[in-house]
This record gives C-alpha cells, structure tokens and sequence, in this order.
C-alpha cells in the first residue's frame, strides 16, 4: 500500500467553486426517487400525516447523519476507504472501521446496477418523445413499455441492455473527465435545469391538470393509515431520497473546503431534496386526476405507463412528454455520478489508479451487473432489497456510531461551521444513541415484517 497515496492526493481534486458541494449533493440526492417514488409513497401512506413523518425522520435523524458522513469526508480528506484510513491514522486507532468505507463503496455499486437498468428505460422514453407519432391508446403505451423492457434477441434483453449501456457511456464522459473538469463542470448548470424543468412542469401541471383533487389526494391526512410500517417506509425513503449511507457524502465532502458551514450546507441539501419531492407530486397528480378514469395508484407505472398516456390528451403533450423525460434522465445522470464516483475515487485514492483506469474498471463492472439486472429481474429485486433494507440504514448506522463516539474535539480542530456548544451536544447525543437506536428498531421491523 502507497503511502504517498494514502496520505491523500486530493489537492488537485477539490470542487473550484464552494457552492459546489451544495449542486453537487443535492444532484445525487434529488433522482429518481423524488420524481418517481415519493408522490406515489406519500399519497398511498397517509398523505399529509406520512408528510409529517417523513420530514421527523429527515430533519432529525438524517440531517445529523448526513452531517456525521460529510464531516467525515472533510476531515478525512478522500474517497470512503481512504478517508477512515486517515482518520484511523490520525486517531492512533480504529482500523476496523475501514470496513464502512468498502460497505459504502459496495452498496453504492450495487444501487448503481440497478438504478442504471431504470435510467436505461427513462433515456427510452426521452428518445422516442423525439419521434413522431407516440403511442396514442393505454394499450400501446404499455405495448412499449413491454417492448422496453422486454424485447428478447436470442433469448437476451436487448434493448433494454442497449438503453443502459448508452446511459452509462453519457455518465462515463462525465466521470472520466475528472472532479473539476468532469463533475463540477457539468454536476453545475445541469441541477438549476433539473429545478427550471420542474418547475415549469409543475406550472404547466396546475394550469391544465386537476390541481384541486390532486391536493386532497396529495395532502389529505389520514392518521389511520400511520402504522409502524409506514414510519419504516418513510425512514428507508428518507435515507435513499438523501443518497445517505453510502458514502456519497464522504466522497463529495473530501472535495470541499473545511470552512463551509456544515449544518448550513446540510440543512439546504435536506430542503432541496424534500422540496422537489413535494414539487414532483404537484406535477405528477394534477396531470393523472385531469382525465377521468386514470389511475392514480399504478405505484411504479404511475411514470412509465400512466403518465406518457396523460400527455396524449394534453395541450402541447408532445413537448411536455419530451421536457418531462428530459427532467428525469437529467435527475438520473446527477444521481448516477454520484454512485460511481465513491468507487471510482477509491480505486484511485486506495489502488494508486489514475481517473482513467478507474472511472474504467466501475462502469465496466457496472455494465456487467447493469446488464445482469436487466436480463433477471431476480436480480434487480434482490440487488434493490438488500440495499435499501439493508446497507443503507446499516451504514448510516455506522457513520453516526464512528462520528457520535469515535470523534474527539482534537479533530474537530481545523474544521470551521462545525456546531459548537448545545447544538453539538444535541447533535453528538442523536449520533450516539438517538439516531442509531431508531435505525436499529426499524432495520429489525423491516426486516422481520410480522414482528
Ligand atoms: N437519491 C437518489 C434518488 O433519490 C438515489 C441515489 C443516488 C442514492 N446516490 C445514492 C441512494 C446513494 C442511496 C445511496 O433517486
């Protein structure tokens, strides 16, 4: 093992801009699963009551953590293996907890896999939006669909693994061309168009669609449907809304300077996120309650089958179609860079690779598994469970354990908009026990539903 390398090589890899942090974080953060996942979550679990959860869980657990993960990337000073390794060093102690730094790199991985197999169907659609003649009825949008999906050649997914292939080569330019020159450069412009398109979506959504009942569907609180598998899904929503967990944070806070305040910085990455989740149900819904008899509970169809339909009946839908698509795959570049750059940096950090050679060697393998995800559903399923039930809330876990206990003062020293007097205690004692206790009930429930 290089210690030249070890010690960290990070100066020529710091964000240009301090603003940088706070676009490129909410860039993973905000993906696929506030557009796709959260309206859908929120109105079938309670509406305005899970509303309330959910921001509990954001603002007081995984604002803590998410500060715990930056931090730890700050001081640490490199990808998620390196970072625990230096602090490690600097502490005199702690080896094992280089283990959450692989976890990390893996978990994100394994998101990665899957998540590029879903992006794959978002850059279908966006394609087609430019040809002429959409498909016009329910059934054919769900023909194609199908066909995304499905359409076998010698018994092979191949379009489907035809469509990840080219969203990992455009992530593949990004990610190549470095931490200034690839990420910041282009995380930059593209997050303001990802919230210009919203917000545009969701004008054009209340001028056209039914915004009334799309507000009753959206917000109704309903108390009764609160029950302890709902607080789950908020909690495990949450932590994979947030990118937390998986070293994301890590990854992203190595790169930017130790005089940004952290909760700040923290706090409008949570706002942003929560913000275009709820702006996301306010596009989404009008538009489905706005023709009579469409479902507004097709869960994950809700985006690739309900809603391309919808745009057929409305005003300038092919335009919308293509913007609407177009806000998606850009949410799912964002976010997708942010899974490959953990492993990618490791590899470089920790294995003495260049950008070139590493950015290589992850989105080669994420191919592979890509493409393994999309011929077995199995696969996908499995791939999905395991994360978001499991190495999420397991490393979130773990961070806030390492930073709550393993953290002294001495290395808070040269860090500058870290809290100081109660607030820390506050936030110290939610890392201690506040945050890992809750994870832990709900890893446990989640896990073993009838218990
Ligand atoms: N947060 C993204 C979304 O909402 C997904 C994501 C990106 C993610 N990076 C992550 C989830 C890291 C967990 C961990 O779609």
């Amino acid at each position: 093992m290089n210690n030249a390398i070890r010690a960290g090589t990070v100066g020529d890899q710091m964000w240009g801009k301090k603003s940088t942090f706070v676009l490129a974080a909410a860039g993973s953060a905000v993906g696929l699963g506030n557009i796709w996942r959260f309206p859908y979550a929120l109105a079938e679990n309670g509406g305005s009551a899970f509303l309330l959860i959910y921001l509990l869980c954001i603002f007081g657990i995984c604002v803590p953590i998410m500060m715990a993960e930056t931090l730890i990337g700050r001081i640490g000073r490199g990808s998620p293996v390196l970072a625990f390794h230096n602090l490690a060093d600097r502490r005199g102690k702690g080896r094992p907890w280089v283990g959450i730094g692989f976890l990390g790199v893996a978990g994100s991985f394994i998101i990665g896999a899957f998540y590029t197999v879903v992006c794959g169907w978002v850059l279908a659609y966006t394609l087609r939006s430019l040809l002429p003649d959409f498909p016009t009825t329910e059934g054919e949008v769900s023909a194609f669909f199908e066909t995304v999906t499905s359409y076998s050649l010698g018994g092979w997914d191949v379009l489907e693994i035809l469509m990840h292939s080219l969203f990992l080569l455009l992530c593949l330019g990004i990610v190549y061309q470095g931490v200034v020159k690839g990420l910041e450069r282009y995380l930059r412009p593209m997050v303001p168009l990802l919230v210009l398109l919203l917000l545009v979506g969701v004008a054009y959504a209340i001028n056209i669609g039914n915004t009334e009942q799309a507000l009753a569907f959206m917000f109704s609180p309903d108390f009764s449907k609160i029950t302890g598998e709902t607080v789950l899904a908020a909690v495990g929503h949450a932590f994979f809304s947030l990118s937390l967990g998986m070293g994301v944070f890590i990854t992203y806070g190595a790169y930017t300077p130790s005089n940004l305040s952290l909760g700040k910085m923290v706090l409008l990455v949570s706002a942003i996120d929560t913000t275009v989740a709820v702006l996301a149900g306010l596009m989404v819904f009008p538009l489905v309650f706005a023709i009579e008899g469409v479902s507004a509970s097709a869960g994950p169809g809700l985006v690739f089958l309900t809603i391309p339909f919808v745009f057929t009946q409305m005003p300038l839908g092919d335009i919308a179609r293509f913007l609407f698509f177009l806000l998606l795959l850009i949410a799912g570049v964002t976010s997708m860079v942010s899974l490959i750059e953990p492993a990618v940096s490791a590899l470089e950090h920790y294995r003495g690779m260049t950008r070139h050679r590493a950015t290589a060697v992850v989105i080669g393998g994420l191919w592979v598994f890509g493409a393994a995800c999309a011929q077995w559903s199995g696969l996908f399923d499995a791939f999905d469970y395991l994360t978001t039930k499991i190495l999420l809330p397991v490393g979130g876990m773990l961070i806030a354990l390492f930073v709550g206990w393993g953290f002294s003062n001495d290395l808070y020293a040269d860090q500058e908009g870290v809290p100081t007097g109660s607030v820390r205690t506050v936030w110290i004692w939610t890392l201690r026990v506040v945050a890992p206790a809750t994870v832990a009930v709900i890893l446990v429930a989640g896990l073993w539903p009838s218990a």
